[in-house]
């Protein structure tokens, strides 16, 4: 009895093993494939137009030169209606067009600080007001989404690993930063910008809110942060805007 046992016990766990592996095996290749289907359907997805949203900042920027308040107010006005839609119809878009200082948050990432104003959020875009007249400088981080970043006052200088030039951006410039690349960047006093991201967001949100955990430990920015992201991403995807 003891012999026989002893001989088969090695056997079957070796196969218990192979299925198992088997079977993660398996999962893992369907994950990987799904997440392949949806990143090449990804385009389906998208609300905004990042040649649009150019020359909204730089219609903007010309209009009102540097006054950042009325830049702001232009765009979010241009963008209630462009994507306003008759009553009683489907939103095309959820927009938070709100302005009162509550409606901007403090943002720590990647070294930079400032402070944004959430205009739009879904899984896989993003629109907000970004800036600080202080100036600040960081990483731009690597993220999982092209970032369209316009600049409205001010001046942006960025560089990339093996450029020993500097690129400048100024008004209606747009940098653009595409997904898995990184930079460093400056933003100059008074400095402000129009960010539109599009790709997956999810995986870029643990970049912006690092700094809370490992630096800043300013938890009501973190909550407002969350809860705004987290309310227009469920708006959106109420009305089937992912
Ligand atoms: C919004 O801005 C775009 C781009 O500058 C412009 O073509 C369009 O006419 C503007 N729409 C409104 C309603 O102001
Ligand atoms: C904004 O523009 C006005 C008029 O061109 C100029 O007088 C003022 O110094 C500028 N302000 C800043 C902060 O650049």
């Amino acid at each position: 009895m003891g012999k026989t046992t002893n001989k088969h016990r090695p056997i079957r766990k070796s196969r218990d093993w192979t299925s198992l592996a088997l079977i993660f095996g398996s999962l893992f290749s369907l994950l990987v494939a799904g997440c392949a289907y949806l990143d090449s359907i990804r385009e389906r997805f998208y609300v905004f137009d990042p040649v649009f949203l150019n020359s909204l900042a730089r219609d903007a920027v010309t209009t009102h030169g540097n006054a950042t308040d009325s830049i702001v107010k232009h765009i979010l006005s241009n963008l209630t209606q462009t994507y306003a839609v008759a009553e009683n119809e489907q939103p095309r878009v959820a927009l938070q067009t709100e302005i009162t200082p509550e409606h901007w948050v403090m943002s720590n990432a990647g070294g930079a600080m400032g402070a944004m104003l959430i205009i739009h959020a879904s899984i896989t875009e993003y629109l907000i007001i970004f800036g600080t007249p202080l100036g600040t400088e960081g990483h731009t981080g690597r993220h999982t989404a092209d970032d369209y970043f316009n600049i409205l006052v001010g001046h942006q200088w960025a560089f990339s690993a093996g450029a020993l030039e500097k690129e400048v951006y100024g008004p209606g410039s747009v940098h653009f930063l595409p997904r898995g690349t990184v930079k460093q960047y400056k933003m100059h006093e008074g400095c402000f910008a129009l960010e539109y991201a599009r790709g997956w967001i999810p995986p870029m949100l643990p970049f912006g809110l690092a700094d809370v955990f490992f630096s800043t430990l300013d938890i009501p920015s973190f909550y407002d942060t969350v809860r705004i992201t987290a309310r227009e991403t469920i708006r959106n995807l109420l009305i089937g805007k992912v």
